[in-house]
C-alpha cells in the first residue's frame, strides 16, 4: 500500500489558482515540489494537468483524472476516472503525491495521510482555493520559514502535516 500525500502552495486566504495558473510566482517553491516528487508518482485533475506548460511531469508517473477518456493511447500519462482508480495504478509506489486542483485536493483529504503544504504568506485573488483544514486531524511534523528574497518575493513556509 503506497504512502498517500498531498502536495500544495496555499495563500493565508487558501488561494491556490487563477485562471488556471498559479496566482504568484515562487521558484524556492517550484523546487521544493520537484525535490518531493520526483520518481514518485503524481495524481492531478484534468484542469491542473491542462496548465502544465511542457505537458506531464518528467521523471514521475503522471496519472490524470478526467470523466472524459482519450481515445487511443496517451503519450507520457495515464488517465484514470476516479481517485480509486488512480490509486490502483499507483499499487507499486512507495509514495503517491495528490498534486491538486482545488478539486482533486477536496475529494484526498479523506485518503491521505501526509501533507506537504507551502504556506504563501500573503492574500490573492483566486477562483481555486485549498479545502479548509481540520487541524484537529493534522499534526504538524515540520517546518521551515523564509523571508521573501530577491527570486521569490512572499515571506513563505515549508510545512509537513500528519494525519492523526
Ligand atoms: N497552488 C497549488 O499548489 C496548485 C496545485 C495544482 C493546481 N493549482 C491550481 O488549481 C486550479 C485548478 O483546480 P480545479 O479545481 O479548477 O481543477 P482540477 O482539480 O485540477 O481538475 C478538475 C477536473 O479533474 C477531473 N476530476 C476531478 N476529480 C475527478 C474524479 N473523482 N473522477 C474523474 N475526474 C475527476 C474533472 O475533469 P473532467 O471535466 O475532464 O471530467 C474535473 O473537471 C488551477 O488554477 C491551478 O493552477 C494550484
Amino acid at each position: 500500500m503506497s504512502k498517500i500525500s498531498i502536495i500544495a502552495a496555499v495563500a493565508d486566504n487558501y488561494a491556490i489558482g487563477k485562471s488556471n495558473k498559479l496566482p504568484w510566482h515562487l521558484p524556492a517553491d517550484l523546487k521544493h515540489f520537484k525535490s518531493l516528487t520526483t520518481g514518485a508518482a503524481v495524481v492531478m485533475g484534468k484542469r491542473t494537468f491542462e496548465s502544465l506548460p511542457n505537458g506531464p511531469l518528467p521523471n514521475r508517473k503522471n496519472i490524470v483524472l478526467s470523466s472524459m477518456m482519450s481515445e487511443g493511447v496517451t503519450e507520457g500519462y495515464y488517465e484514470a476516472n476516479s481517485i480509486e482508480d488512480a490509486l490502483e495504478l499507483c499499487d507499486n509506489e512507495k509514495e503517491v503525491f495528490i498534486i491538486g486542483g482545488g478539486a482533486v485536493y477536496k475529494q484526498s483529504m479523506e485518503f491521505a495521510d501526509l501533507m506537504y503544504i507551502t504556506w504563501v504568506h500573503a492574500q490573492f485573488a483566486a477562483d481555486a482555493f485549498f479545502p479548509t483544514i481540520d487541524f484537529e486531524k493534522w499534526t504538524e511534523v515540520s517546518r521551515e520559514d523564509f523571508e521573501p528574497d530577491e527570486r521569490n518575493i512572499y515571506p513563505y513556509s515549508f510545512v509537513t502535516y500528519q494525519k492523526v
